[in-house]
Order: C-alpha cells, then sequence, then structure tokens
C-alpha cells in the first residue's frame, strides 16, 4: 500500500496548472486523484479532470477535482495503474473492469503515464488474463472464439452480488488466460476483432512513462 501511495503522490507532481488530466481507475490511482485534489485545494492551481470510470468520477468529485468530457477537451496527461508491465512497457489493465474507458482516456492523452509497484513488472505478458468486455449476448460464441487463439476463458463472478460483473457500460467480464503473450500488439488486434469484443485489456505500445515503486525507492521506465 506504501508503495502504491509513492508511485500516486510522484505523478500528481506531474500535473501542471491547466492540464486536462486523464483520471485512471484502481487502488494506485486512488492515491494519485487524491493527492491531485489536495494540490487542487492548497496550491490554487485549475485542474480538470477526466474519469476512466464511476470509480474515479466519485473520488475525483469527492477530491475537489472539477470534470469534464473527452466531448469538451483534449487530454494533455493521463494517469493509471496497470496489472502488469512487460519489457517494451505493453500492458495488461483491467483487474478492476473498467479497461474500455481507460483505453479511451489513456490513448487520447498527449502524455500517458503509468504507475505500479515493482510487482506488476514482468519480461512478458501473460501471468495476468486478459480481460475482454464482452456484450452479453455474445458469451458464448465469443468465448468458442477465444480458445481458438490458444485462451482459457473464464466469466468472471461480482462479489456481493449474485451472478457476474456488470461493467459501467453494461457488460460481461471474460478473463482469458493465455500462456506467455510474445506479440501483445498482434493479440490486442486479434481479440478486438471477435464480434461481440467491445475491448480487451492489453495495451500494447501507448505507454509513454512508466513509475514503478520498489523498496529501493522510485524508478521510471520510458521507451
Ligand atoms: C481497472 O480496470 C484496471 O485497469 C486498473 O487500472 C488496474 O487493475 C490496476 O489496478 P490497481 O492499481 O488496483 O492494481
Amino acid at each position: 500500500m506504501e508503495l502504491k501511495k509513492k508511485v500516486g503522490y510522484a505523478a500528481a507532481e506531474y500535473v501542471k496548472d491547466g492540464d486536462v488530466v486523464g483520471l485512471g481507475t484502481g487502488s494506485t490511482t486512488h492515491y494519485f486523484i487524491k493527492r491531485l485534489g489536495k494540490r487542487v485545494m492548497e496550491e490554487d492551481i485549475e485542474i480538470l479532470g477526466i474519469p476512466t470510470s464511476y470509480q474515479s468520477f466519485l473520488l475525483a468529485k469527492s477530491s475537489g477535482i472539477f470534470i469534464t468530457t473527452l466531448e469538451e477537451n483534449d487530454i494533455d496527461i493521463a494517469v493509471d495503474g496497470a496489472d502488469e508491465v512487460d519489457s517494451n512497457l505493453n500492458l495488461i489493465k483491467g483487474g478492476g473492469a473498467a479497461h474500455t474507458l481507460e483505453k479511451i482516456v489513456d490513448s487520447a492523452a498527449d502524455k500517458f503515464v503509468v504507475i505500479v509497484d515493482g510487482s506488476k513488472i514482468v519480461q512478458n505478458l501473460g501471468k495476468f488474463p486478459v480481460p475482454l468486455e464482452v456484450i452479453p449476448e455474445a458469451r458464448r460464441t465469443v468465448n468458442k472464439q477465444v480458445k481458438e487463439y490458444g485462451g482459457i476463458p473464464n466469466l468472471r463472478m461480482a462479489k456481493m452480488k449474485d451472478g457476474p460483473v456488470i461493467t459501467d457500460n453494461g457488460n460481461f467480464i471474460i478473463d482469458v488466460k493465455f500462456e506467455i503473450i510474445e506479440k501483445p500488439e498482434y493479440l490486442e488486434k486479434e481479440l478486438n476483432s471477435i464480434p461481440g469484443v467491445v475491448e480487451n485489456g492489453i495495451f500494447a505500445g501507448i505507454v509513454d512513462e512508466v513509475i514503478v515503486g520498489t523498496s529501493e525507492g522510485l524508478k521510471t521506465l520510458k521507451k
């Protein structure tokens, strides 16, 4: 928890007065958003936030960050967490089922910064399953097609609600376990070509910088 806080706070310093900021989702960006709200209060800077989920929307509101939309503004900087980061700075995201809007916001930003603790760094993606946001009617046909790519699909079930997770967009999440993912940019495109898949959790080639929290301190990884 301490490392997540450190990287979240460090990323909040990247934001400049007047920036429009993409607000990622998860337990790491929680600290980023809280710290950004504190800066807005204490430093009299003007920031507009574009949330990536109901979670980040509600947290931004309660932290004093004004909200805007992609309809009204471009994004200067987006800060988001990740479930895995490989040696080429490709990601798996979607552990919190928010990857569709995260990908829209993160890829639209002039600068995309990822914040993680060291446990998320891997050589190749694939230990973590790839989440697919799927139109409910397509569950069975998507399952069949991901198996043709060597994936093992698993419908994500909710906690504190009976039945499956329902995303902020009203869809299912199918987590697909692959062996080592050697060509993430290829798999990302292939998975999105399956009818009924809204978006998958591979983020290939869009990261500018990663801030990693380790017991020896913070490290930054750049392309
Ligand atoms: C949300 O769906 C995810 O993409 C998160 O951004 C990702 O799972 C990282 O979350 P944590 O910071 O909670 O590990």
